[in-house]
């Protein structure tokens, strides 16, 4: 066995990581991490306190009060809101879709959300997707892949999906807010999946990190 792996996969909304992080680590044998899904929980649980997500220090003193329990099942990284896991829907509603980036904003809940997120990396090997993922939880990993789409391109995605998502509204705050803006790290392996289909993606991916890491199985 060798080290074990941290591959860090991130981009704006729709670009497709999500699909492509889960079927990676699953051709690698790593857990699959979605750090999306812990801001989603958390926004989730504030809306459901009647706590205005744009009440930076109401908010704060929720997070204080919360406990978050992180792990994965066969493979999959699962997260826990004050003991609660969610489903999909739950996640995804349109109330959550429109006040995460406001919660994914504030400092304080970044940082307790990325101790959690680093706290993965002592057990397994693992995939993680997100927006700072190879910018700010992992720096230090070599394998960072940032994927992207033409915006008319990942427009089109939500829409497939029947999800109600303002995706150009959460790109803008995600990449102008302060803390832990989306942007690409210096060293990450760009990928324009506007014209690729996920399985072109995902072997990009393996094939890089195979490439030059022998200790990973073809
Ligand atoms: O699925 P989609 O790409 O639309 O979004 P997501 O990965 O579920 O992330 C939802 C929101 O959480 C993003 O719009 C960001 O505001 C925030 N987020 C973040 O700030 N940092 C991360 N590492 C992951 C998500």
């Amino acid at each position: 066995m060798g080290k074990p792996l941290i591959i860090a996969i991130d981009g704006p909304a729709a670009s497709g990581k999500s699909t492509v992080a889960r079927r990676v680590a699953r051709a690698l044998n790593c857990v699959f991490v979605n750090s999306g899904e812990m801001y989603r929980a958390f926004t989730w649980w504030t809306l459901k306190n009647d706590v205005d997500p744009t009440d930076t220090d109401a908010v704060i003193r929720l997070l204080n009060d919360t406990s978050f329990t992180c792990g994965h099942e066969e493979l999959i990284g699962f997260v826990e809101v004050a003991g609660q896991r969610l489903s999909e829907e739950e996640l995804k509603n349109d109330a959550v879709n429109s006040s995460v980036s406001a919660i994914a904003a504030i400092a304080e809940v970044r940082a307790r959300l990325v101790a959690e997120q680093r706290a993965f990396a002592n057990e397994s090997s693992l995939v993680m997707e997100g927006r700072d993922i190879g910018t700010v939880v992992f720096p230090d990993t070599p394998w960072k892949f940032f994927i992207d789409a033409a915006p008319e391109i990942r427009a089109a995605r939500r829409n497939a999906e029947g999800i109600g998502d303002s995706i150009e509204a959460r790109d803008r705050a995600d990449s102008m807010r302060k803390a832990s803006p989306l942007k690409v790290a210096d060293d990450a392996m760009v990928i324009d999946s506007s014209h690729l289909d996920i399985d072109e993606v995902v072997d990009i991916v393996v094939n890089a990190i195979r490439w030059e890491n022998e200790s990973v199985a073809s």
